[in-house]
């Protein structure tokens, strides 16, 4: 190792000479005042105060110099470097406040404008009603009940005592699901009514039983003004001692009234439905001309077509067939059950004349619902 060189003159050193320093901080800060943006800084930055920088590379050389020259080199390049930072600093705040004054402008929010510019949405009627059906039941102290869409046969027919040749059954009503098999005859079907739920709540719960089952039924129907093949109903069933016709008849009754208006009665008309014996069909009375145009050619009414009546589901006392296949005991205990359609309810409690309107999911349709929960 050789001795260091005592007669090393740091004038010598071109990039330490004092107007060398001065240039080099001279031009990184007229280089910082030039930059007009923060990215312009940045570079800058980089190009003055980076490790390849000249006052970076000068500041490499001190540690040649002999002792007595580095601390003048150190201190003169040092300062040179201060003023740089400090002036780097300066630029950078004046330009972050420019972007910030900038900003607050560019993306001020004008609060007056309109606030309903961005449509909002609504809930679908279909919902509303449905849950609004529930809450009557929920508050008699009834539960919500559901079951699945894709069905077993069994649950959808036979154990409803639906023949295997009933009409129901045939291939264009009821929509057949393809097993992995592939087999064209299969056993799993699209429900074609909420009924399969009385049953499934049947063998899941012991009596007594209330509960109301909303939800989604499909069926091989074209989709016009009055046909959809999917729609939503709403099953009612109850199970207990000793219930009758007449409990049937008053908690529809009170549903009637608490959705349409006190005052309005119900009646029954004998029907066949396979899961129900006795079964009837149930009107309720209209509640726009509450039965004055029946009959009475100067008052004519478009909700009923002037029958006074509107006919609202099918209902019964359960077949105690059902009651057995369920695992009740038809001896002991007796039911009652009710199924209707939201769709049409909807139709004729909102004057909604085109079915289509329910399913093609057009807000303009919806909104006027507006936002009710
Ligand atoms: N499930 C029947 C249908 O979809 C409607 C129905 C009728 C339901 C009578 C019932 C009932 O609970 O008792 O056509």
């Amino acid at each position: 190792m050789s001795a260091p060189n005592k007669s090393y003159d740091p004038v010598e050193v071109e990039a330490l000479k004092p107007e060398e320093i001065e240039r080099m901080r001279d031009e990184a800060l007229a280089a910082f005042a030039a930059a007009g943006s923060l990215e312009a800084l940045h570079e800058a930055k980089v190009a003055h105060t980076g490790p390849t920088s000249p006052l970076a590379l000068a500041n490499r050389e001190i540690g040649a110099l002999p002792p007595q020259a580095k601390a003048e080199a150190g201190k003169r390049v040092g300062m040179a470097r201060g003023a740089v930072n400090k002036a780097l600093a300066a630029r950078q705040a004046e330009l972050e406040a420019e972007r910030d004054a900038r900003v607050l402008v560019e993306e001020a929010v004008d609060v007056t404008l309109p606030h309903d510019r961005i449509p909002s949405g609504a809930r679908h009627p279909i919902t509303t009603l449905s849950e609004r059906i529930e809450d009557v039941f929920v508050a008699m102290g009834y539960e919500v009940a559901e079951g699945p869409e894709v069905e077993a046969e069994w649950f959808n027919f036979d154990a409803l005592n639906i023949a295997k040749d009933h009409p129901a059954r045939a291939m264009q009503d009821t929509l057949f699901v393809q097993g992995p098999d592939k087999k064209a005859e299969s056993e799993v079907v699209l429900r074609t009514h909420t009924s399969p739920v009385q049953v499934r709540t049947m063998l899941d719960r012991e009596p007594p039983i209330y509960v109301i089952c909303p939800g989604r039924v499909y069926r091989m129907d074209e989709l016009d003004a009055t046909h959809t093949p999917v729609f939503t109903q709403v099953e009612l069933l109850a199970v207990d001692e000793g219930l009758t016709m007449a409990d049937l008849k008053g908690t529809i009754e009170h549903m009637v009234r608490a959705l349409f208006g006190e005052g309005l009665t119900t009646r029954l008309r004998p029907n066949y439905f396979p899961f129900t014996e006795p079964s009837a069909e149930l009107d309720m009375q209209c509640y726009v001309c509450r039965g004055a145009s029946a009959g009475d050619p100067e008052r004519p009414c478009r909700t009923c077509s002037s029958e006074g009546w509107i006919e609202l589901g099918g209902c019964g006392m359960v077949n105690p067939r059902v009651l057995t296949a369920a695992g009740i005991d038809p001896e002991k205990y007796s039911g009652f059950a009710f199924g209707f359609g939201i769709e049409r309810l909807l139709m004729f409690r909102h004057n909604v004349e085109d079915m289509r309107d329910m399913v093609e999911g057009d807000v303009r349709f919806t909104r006027p619902f507006g936002m009710e929960i």
